[in-house]
């Protein structure tokens, strides 16, 4: 096919398959009235979405043939400052008008957190109009009853911006990878964390002055507890197996830990070793088709690409049955980037709506999850004690006695701010809970610290 040089009119190609613009040299065709907008939220996001769509909306007008407008915009404050490009007067403090307003055509939830977000979508799904969501939290908890909802209309639920910022990754999930079979998918999904964790490996950075940059830049969730605690990328790892193994996974599923207990010396302990600490999302599918799925800091060795990812940026590896693996990388939160991956979805949503289609939608099944408690793996475990004879010999024993064998120990610090830290063979996960319980329960121990799970390697390759 020859493909002309000049964009101008929108030729539908099978509704949900593709768009594409062409145009064949005759007369132009004629500009369609815009796809109307009703944004939910003006925050970080919204704001940026805005101000993307101002700039790109003659770019977007020639190469697709849609023009967006945003027609109504619900805030929770609707005396605060927007951006420029939303019109004051188009906004309310009430987004079930938006939702219901026979001048909005698509909804964009950007307000995030599962109520009101969830009675919004259902009630404009419920009316026919497509949704383009990056809520990962709202996602991860109420997947079925949102897709079977999209379904039983037959219009879009997009939500590319919810794992991973502007990386195409759901898209190629879902779509492109739609015919393989997916055996992980295991990265970093969470910027706030990665800033946080690079700041205070490079830069010698407080934990608290880490995250209180990471906040100002607009990367972290409205209550940061959500990115630190490792539930904002809990959510994302639920999506991400849920799409890649066709069994719905919840953030409830996900075996959870953060990223607070971990300290600048810490960092500083694991890179002498020769890793860097990442807060990583794991998702597996594993025998018998149960999945596995969890989130938790990890040591990844200095020569791992997921330990040169730095600041806000995320990265996942997919490992699939015929294409092998394959890595994404890209910016994984702020306004622009999250914006960009709002705006592809909108784009995508409003073509559809025009050509009477939407996009491929299915509602998994439950899935079968692996309890955390058969992991195997290496861990390194920080413990402060008091520094006096005798505490060695008490802490090691804790490990012997659940069956852990330790590979190497560190004595950090001297009196109060003495630390041991463990690094164990391969061992299994219910033996190292219950060493930990132990170590609670000793006089020796003043606090249990960081526990990390080394990833990337097998025992005994360094
Ligand atoms: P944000 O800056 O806190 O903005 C939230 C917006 O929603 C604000 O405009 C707020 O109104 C409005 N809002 C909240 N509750 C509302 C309610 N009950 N009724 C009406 N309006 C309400 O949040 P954000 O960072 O833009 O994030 C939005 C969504 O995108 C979340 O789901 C988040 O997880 C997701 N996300 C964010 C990023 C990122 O990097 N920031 C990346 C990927 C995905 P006011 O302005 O009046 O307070
Ligand atoms: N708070 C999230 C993060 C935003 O830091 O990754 C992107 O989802």
């Amino acid at each position: 096919m020859n493909l002309p040089h000049r964009f101008t009119g929108a030729l539908a190609v099978g509704g949900s398959v593709g768009r594409m613009s062409v145009s064949h040299g005759a007369a132009p065709v004629a500009p369609k009235k815009p796809v109307r907008v009703g944004l939910l939220g003006c925050g970080t996001v919204g704001n940026a979405l805005a101000e993307l769509i101002a700039k790109d909306s003659a770019v977007l007008a020639a190469s697709t043939g849609l023009g967006l407008e945003i027609a109504r915009v619900a805030v929770r404050d609707a005396t605060k400052t927007r951006s420029v490009h939303v019109r004051p007067e188009s906004v309310t403090g009430d987004p079930e008008s938006v939702v219901s307003a026979s001048d909005v055509d698509v909804v964009v939830e950007v307000m995030g957190g599962v109520e009101p977000a969830r009675s919004l979508i259902l009630s404009a799904l419920r009316s026919g109009k497509p949704v383009v969501t990056a809520n990962k939290e709202l996602l991860a908890s109420h997947w079925s009853e949102l897709f079977r909802a999209a379904a039983d209309s037959g219009v879009d639920l997009l939500h590319e911006a919810a794992v991973a910022g502007a990386i195409p990754l759901v898209r190629a999930l879902r779509e492109s990878l739609a015919g393989e079979t997916i055996t992980s998918v295991m990265g970093i999904v969470n910027g706030t964390t990665n800033y946080i964790l690079t700041k205070m490996s490079e830069a010698g950075t407080s934990y608290e002055d880490a995250l209180a940059e990471a906040q100002h830049l607009g990367y972290a969730e409205t209550d940061p507890t959500a990115d630190v605690e490792g539930h904002d990328a809990a959510a994302k790892a639920a999506i991400l197996a849920t799409i890649a193994f066709g069994q719905e996974v919840r953030a409830s599923d996900v075996h959870t830990e953060g990223i607070s207990a971990i300290s600048a010396s810490d960092i500083a302990v694991v890179r002498r070793l020769g890793y860097e600490v990442k807060l990583l999302a794991v998702a597996e599918s594993v025998d018998g088709g149960r999945v596995a799925v969890r989130v938790h800091p990890a040591m990844v060795p200095l020569d791992h690409p997921l330990a040169g990812v730095r600041g806000s940026f995320n990265a996942v590896f997919v490992v699939g049955e015929a294409v092998g693996e394959m890595m994404f990388y890209g910016r994984g939160a702020g306004g622009m980037p999250t914006a960009a991956a709002v705006l592809g979805d909108l784009v995508d949503a409003a073509h559809n709506l025009r050509s009477g289609g939407y996009g491929r939608v299915s509602v998994p099944i439950r899935a079968h999850i692996v309890p955390i408690d058969e992991l195997v793996a290496q861990y390194f475990v920080s413990v402060d004690v008091a520094d006096k004879p005798g505490v060695l010999a008490t802490v090691a024993r804790v490990f012997g006695d659940n069956q852990v064998s330790i590979r190497s120990m560190e004595q950090v610090g001297l009196g109060d701010e003495a630390h041991l830290v463990f690094l164990t063979h391969t061992a299994n996960e219910a033996r190292v809970q219950a060493t930990l319980a132990g170590l609670e329960t000793c006089d020796a121990v003043k606090r249990v610290g960081a526990l990390l799970r080394v990833v990337g390697e097998p025992e005994g390759t360094r």
